[in-house]
């Protein structure tokens, strides 16, 4: 039977890292022989990318309420999950995502304050029973954060321009990071939380140091 790939995502607020660490392990993996995909959240599919558009640069979309944003979030996820994310898994390819379910407990669960109680069941429908097997949390200062969205190369090209979430405020961004390290206590086994401020190699290498673990661990239960 084939072995079922691993999950893999990486949380933590704008500008924190993410994208630039993600090529990183996947081309880490790939060299060890390991399918991966990746996948962006919100989008990743032809529906989730007309989601992706409403809720990140339409101009038409800044009275949208926490509740809408919400729910877009969630939508674009189930489809993501049941036309990529499972069928991948399931054939044995590791996936690694921008952002997944955790991002909404944080973005629209603490810092637009909806109840936490309606955004884990809402979670829990788009997504269904299978949850990451690792998530990275990288985390950073709120000011930190801000900042490199703020400076990054091409500001002026709209595709690099902060979008309708990065232009929050700092006391957003100071909502985030609490809010992710919050989380991060509740399930120790599934979060790692590491420091974003470090260098982007040195960052690459703990991240390839616990995914190789979790790899291993997989290996030895399965020779058992
Ligand atoms: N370890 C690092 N040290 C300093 N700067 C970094 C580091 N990692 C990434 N950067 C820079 O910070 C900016 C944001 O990085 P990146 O796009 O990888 O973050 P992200 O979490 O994917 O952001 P977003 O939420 O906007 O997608 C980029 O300009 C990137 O070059
Ligand atoms: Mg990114």
């Amino acid at each position: 039977m084939t072995q079922p790939g691993i999950f893999i995502t990486f949380e933590g607020s704008e500008g924190c890292g993410k994208t630039t660490q993600i090529e990183s392990l996947t081309r880490a993996l790939q060299a060890a022989g390991r399918q991966v995909l990746v996948t962006r959240e919100p989008g990743g599919t032809p529906v989730g990318e007309q989601i992706r558009h409403v809720l990140q640069h339409s101009r038409d979309s800044e009275a949208m309420t926490p509740e809408t944003e919400l729910l877009l979030f969630a939508a674009s996820r189930a489809q993501l999950v049941r036309e990529v994310i499972a069928p991948a898994l399931a054939a044995g390819t590791d996936v690694v995502s921008d952002r997944f379910l955790d991002s909404t407990t944080v973005y629209q669960g603490v810092a637009r304050r909806l109840d936490a109680a309606d955004v884990r069941r809402i979670n829990s429908f788009a997504v269904g029973p299978r949850l990451p097997d690792l998530t990275f949390i990288l985390d950073l200062t709120a000011a930190a954060a801000r900042g490199r969205v703020f400076d990054r190369p091409g500001l002026a090209n709209e595709s690099a321009a902060p979008d309708r979430i990065e232009r929050e405020p700092l006391a957003f961004y100071e909502r985030v990071r609490a809010g992710y390290l919050d989380l991060a206590a509740t399930d120790p086994a599934r979060f790692r939380v590491l420091d974003a401020a470090q260098s982007r190699d040195a960052l690459a290498a703990q991240i390839l140091h616990i995914v190789q673990e979790i790899i291993d661990g997989i290996s030895a239960a399965t020779r058992a």
